[in-house]
C-alpha cells in the first residue's frame, strides 16, 4: 500500500548537515500493525513525519498507491494529510473545553469522509464518557479519544507516535489491543512508532531503526494476540 524507496533526510544546521534518515527501504500494508522501533534520536518521528505527509523526504519516493508522495505540491499534501492520514500522539492533543464527543466530531468535520462520531467512541470501549471533558478522564482515556479522532477520519494510514509513551502498562495494553484491533478489522494500516522493545511481539511487522538506517525488517505471522486487558 505504501513504499518507501530509498529514503534520506537531511536536516540543515548552521553550516552542518545532519542525515536524519538514510537509504530507508519497507512497505506498509493494509490489515497490518507495522511497529517502528529504535532508541530516542534514531529517525522514528522523521519517518512517521514524512509518512504523514508533514515533512519531505529529502531524496527518494513514498509510493502510496499510484501516486509519489514526495513529489506532491502543498496543496495535494494537505489534502493528503487531512484525509487519509489519522495521528495518535504521546499527549493526546484533546481540546480541553471540548467533550469527548465534541473532541472526536470536529476532526471528522474537517474531512470529506462524513462519519459517525459516537460509533468510533464505541470502538474504542468510551460509549459511557461522551459527555466528559477531557480533565475529567484518565490518560487512557483521553488517549482512546484521541484514536476514536483519528479513526472518525476513516483514514488508510493511522500513524501513532509513541502513544503509551505517557501511561503505565496496563493501559498500554489496553492501547495496543484496540490498535491490533483496528488493523485486523477494518481497512486502516496501522503504524506505531516506540522505542520500548516490549511492545514488538504486537506488531505483523517490525522496522528496527539505529542511527537513521534500518537496522532489520522482521514479519511476525503470529503476533501475541492481547487478551483480558
Ligand atoms: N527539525 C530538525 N532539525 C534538525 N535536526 C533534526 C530535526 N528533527 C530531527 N532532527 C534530528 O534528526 C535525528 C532524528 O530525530 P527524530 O526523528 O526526532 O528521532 P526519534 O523520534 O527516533 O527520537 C536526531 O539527531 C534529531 O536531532
Ligand atoms: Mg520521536
Amino acid at each position: 500500500m505504501i513504499e518507501f524507496k530509498q529514503i534520506d533526510k537531511d536536516y540543515s544546521v548552521g553550516d552542518q548537515t545532519i542525515r536524519a534518515l538514510h537509504d530507508i527501504n519497507f512497505q506498509i500494508e493494509t490489515h497490518k500493525l507495522t511497529i517502528i522501533l529504535g532508541p530516542s534520536g534514531s529517525g522514528k518521528s522523521t519517518l512517521l513525519n514524512i509518512l504523514g505527509g508533514m515533512d519531505r523526504p529529502t531524496r527518494g519516493t513514498v509510493q502510496f498507491n499510484e501516486q509519489n508522495v514526495a513529489s506532491l505540491n502543498d496543496h495535494e499534501l494537505t489534502n493528503y494529510r487531512r484525509n487519509l492520514v489519522g495521528f495518535v500522539f504521546q499527549f493526546y492533543n484533546l481540546i480541553p473545553s471540548l467533550t469527548a464527543l465534541e473532541n472526536v466530531a470536529i476532526a471528522a468535520q474537517l474531512t470529506k469522509n462524513d462519519a459517525n462520531s459516537l460509533k468510533y467512541l464505541k470502538q474504542v470501549g468510551l460509549e459511557q464518557r461522551l459527555d466528559n471533558f477531557p480533565n475529567q478522564m484518565s490518560g487512557g482515556e483521553m488517549q482512546r479519544v484521541s484514536i476514536a479522532r483519528a479513526l472518525a477520519k476513516q483514514p488508510q494510514l493511522l500513524l501513532c507516535d509513541e502513544p503509551t509513551g505517557a501511561l503505565d502498562s496496563r493501559t498500554s495494553l489496553k492501547i495496543m489491543k484496540i490498535l491490533q484491533d483496528v488493523a485486523k478489522t477494518t481497512d486502516t494500516a496501522v503504524v506505531l512508532v516506540t522505542h520500548n522493545p516490549d511492545f514488538e511481539q504486537y506488531g505483523d511487522q517490525v522496522i528496527r531503526l539505529r542511527d537513521g538506517q534500518v537496522e532489520s525488517i522482521s514479519q511476525n505471522d503470529n503476533p501475541l494476540a492481547i487478551e483480558g486487558v
